[in-house]
């Protein structure tokens, strides 16, 4: 599979019931709230068409729950038929579509209920995957469930970076083994509904390197961040999702994601497409299934489209090693167009298509040819 990707939050526009656009407006931490993203809601259908164009053969994308059920309880058809038919366009186009359920945003009604510390709002997630399951069960082929759970326990329940905003060790607890027990009865509502659909949960994973004797911090540190999920999936999954963008040294006084001389990417870490290799062996490992790279990309600073290029083609070459070392079936760039980076609004570019943040017009950058020529071909000259 050679795909790219896209969040809903981070490309549709106004996407005002989720707890996100809240954040962005009262939170203080984001340096500008995404409104009309790129538009995606309404030009989805060219950007679908410029996918295929380019070469790619799957097209990841999230479902937004907020759009779905803006009110606890209340479902829109309107937007039932709105992804209905994105996903219709996507097979028309002749691509896959990978759909993730959840990516990092939720409804605002969740949010007031501390989003995943919540039994009630695991409950309100899962009967969404049903609807979603039934309704769709004849279109879909491979689904994500939840979009880095990891990143969103760390970051939305122990740090109060992302919403809901808490800062406690015994709410990140909750919310990780809520997050892994809603993956896991969610792949069975799935899997009830049409067991062909190939089900996965994407995790954060980061190339831990230990330095100066700190092996045993930095096992603590990949354990709460990717072990407890990858061990605990007890296979219910039909491949595990793995996104990497570096690496991190540990050392006995903390972690560093950036040492003197290194190259760096405008999201402040390293430029070091070889973490692939590391990740994608100890998904393999410790999930015991086929891998994805369901992300990998880079913001370089400046946008400087060459080193976005030289990344890639480092990123391929370390996945055609990895294809006769693991069950490797994909890998999807993060992400097709520039667009709402979270925390960092619209500064990092991790895109193969810009947007003009005007008329929202589309510029294909070098690198998207550059890898649509290598989805083409399936195959990259060393
Ligand atoms: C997330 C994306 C994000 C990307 C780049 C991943 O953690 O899934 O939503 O834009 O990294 O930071």
């Amino acid at each position: 599979m050679w795909g790219t990707a896209t969040a809903a939050h981070q490309v549709e526009g106004n996407n005002i019931s989720s707890d996100w656009w809240d954040w962005e407006h009262r939170s203080g931490h984001c340096t500008e709230p995404s409104g009309d993203a790129c538009d995606h809601l309404n030009r989805y259908e060219d950007d679908v068409k410029l996918m295929a164009d380019l070469g790619f053969n799957t097209y990841r994308f999230s479902i937004e729950w907020a759009r779905l059920e803006p009110e606890q309880g209340l479902y829109s058809k309107v937007y039932l038929n709105h992804y209905q038919k994105m996903i219709e366009c996507i097979l028309n186009h002749g691509l896959t579509p990978m759909v993730t359920l959840h990516h990092f945003t939720s409804p605002l009604w969740a949010r007031k209920q501390n989003n995943f510390v919540s039994k009630e709002v695991c409950v309100g997630f899962l009967k969404y995957v049903e609807l979603l399951s039934k309704s769709y069960k004849d279109l879909l082929s491979y689904v994500c469930t939840i979009n880095e759970p990891n990143i969103v326990a760390f970051m939305g329940y122990r740090m109060g970076l992302f919403p809901p905003g808490l800062q406690s060790s015994e709410d990140r607890r909750i919310a990780t083994q809520n997050f892994i027990d809603c993956h896991k009865k969610a792949y069975e509502i799935i899997k009830s509904a049409n067991d062909k659909i190939q089900v996965g949960l994407t995790l954060s994973m980061t190339d831990y390197q230990p330095v100066d004797g700190a092996q045993e911090r930095a096992k603590r540190i990949a354990y709460i961040m990717e072990d407890i999920y990858l061990e605990s999936l007890d296979n219910k999954g039909d491949f595990i999702g793995v996104q990497t963008y570096s690496r991190d040294r540990v050392k006995p006084s903390g972690v560093s994601l950036i040492e003197p001389g290194d190259p760096v990417t405008e999201m402040g870490y390293e430029i070091y497409p070889e973490a692939l290799l590391a990740t994608v062996q100890k998904a393999y490992k410790l999930a015991k299934m086929p891998v994805i790279i369901t992300e990998n990309g880079i913001a370089p600073l400046g946008d400087d489209d060459q080193v976005r290029v030289e990344f890639v083609k480092k990123a391929i070459q370390c996945c055609h090693e990895l294809v006769s070392e693991t069950e490797l079936k994909g890998y999807i760039y993060w992400s097709f167009l520039d667009n709402f980076e979270w925390n960092f609004g619209y500064r990092p570019r991790f895109g193969l298509v810009s947007v003009n943040r005007d008329d929202f017009s589309r510029k294909i950058k070098d690198s998207a040819i550059f890898l649509g020529e290598i989805a083409k071909k399936n195959a990259i000259e060393f």
